[in-house]
């Protein structure tokens, strides 16, 4: 067999037919939303990739440090033979846990990007050769299915992602998730935690403005998968912190009175001056909220670990 697979679970269309659902019920609700998750064409990637970057932006350093100080123990306490990794993107991070799990034989990346599949895949086998790589292009919020692997299974969901779903939709993916192992079997999950308003903001508020054009990327989306007229430049960025839902909120704001077209749709949405459209949610946690939200889906937290300044969180639990 060879040591790298990938297997399309979504259609080639699936996306697109998701992105008119989501557009068409966004724009014509009130106030306006778009999901966060078509944020990441090839060049929302590429500023994803510099926000990572940027001094303000601490989450992905702060969870590399968790991840490089912890990998010995997470392999210690789940001994995991295969790893399922939800959202890999380019895997830089996994690597740590990767190589300190000795006995792993299979790793499943899981992303709806193809391009960053085949790469981290490659790579990966070329490092740890007798891996088995079993690529997955795949919705995860979708419900999975696995191929079928030895145990015990660890799934990862790492960088803070989580944070991206609603309450309700938290709820659903950590019981789906929960559905994918059987007792024993481990989550490790990246949690971005609560903290100072001010930090929080200028993570979301780059003085660089990468944040800005990444978030009014979505436009640039819709104006070419859908044949829309948005003018990004007649929007402006806004961050701004939720303090009684404890979560980040990028909106994007109508500078004018504006109608903008989605022919695709056959749509023309009115926009009012000052009018603010949800564009992303990002949710910081706490440790007691977290055990809580984990337990009601049948996992137990067993770990918690922080980076030294106690900005983010990896949690490893295990399924009852
Ligand atoms: C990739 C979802 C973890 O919420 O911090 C970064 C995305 N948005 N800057 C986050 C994001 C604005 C990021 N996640």
């Amino acid at each position: 067999m060879s040591p790298f697979v990938l297997t399309r679970t979504l259609p080639e269309d699936a996306t697109d037919a998701a992105l008119r659902a989501d557009v068409l019920k966004g724009l014509t609700s009130t106030p306006k939303t778009l999901p966060p998750k078509w944020f990441y064409d090839a060049r929302g990637s590429e500023l994803f990739e510099q926000i990572t970057e940027l001094p303000e932006y601490y989450p992905t350093r702060a969870e590399r440090e968790i991840l490089m100080d912890r990998a010995g123990e997470i392999a210690a306490a789940t001994g995991a033979r295969t790893l399922v990794e939800l959202g890999s993107g380019s895997s830089r991070k996994t690597r740590y846990v990767i190589e300190a799990l000795t006995g792993l034989h299979t790793y499943v990346p899981v992303d709806v990007s193809e391009s960053a599949l085949g790469q981290a895949g490659h790579a990966l086998i070329a490092e740890r050769p007798g891996l088995d790589v079993h690529a997955l292009i795949a919705d995860f919020t979708g419900g999975l299915s696995l191929p079928d692997t030895p145990g015990p299974r660890l799934v990862a969901f790492l960088g803070g992602t989580i944070g991206n779903l609603l309450p309700a939709e938290r709820a659903a993916f950590l019981a789906s998730v929960r559905a994918l192992l059987a007792p024993g079997d481990a989550l490790l999950l990246g949690t971005d935690l609560v903290k100072d308003e001010k930090v929080l903001v200028e993570a979301y508020d780059d003085a660089a403005g990468v944040t800005a054009a990444f978030n009014k990327n979505v436009l640039e989306v819709i104006n070419r998968e859908l044949g829309a007229d948005f003018d990004p430049a007649a929007f402006e960025h806004v961050a701004l912190w939720d303090t009684r839902s404890e979560w980040i909120e990028m909106r994007l704001r109508s500078r004018t009175a504006q109608t903008v077209k989605v022919p695709a749709l056959d749509l023309a949405v009115d926009f009012a001056a000052g009018e603010e459209m949800r564009t992303e949610v990002s949710a910081k946690f706490r440790k007691e909220g977290m055990r809580a939200e984990l337990s009601a889906a049948g996992l137990e937290l067993a770990h918690w670990w922080t980076d030294g300044q106690g900005r983010f969180a990896l949690s490893l639990s295990v399924a009852r």
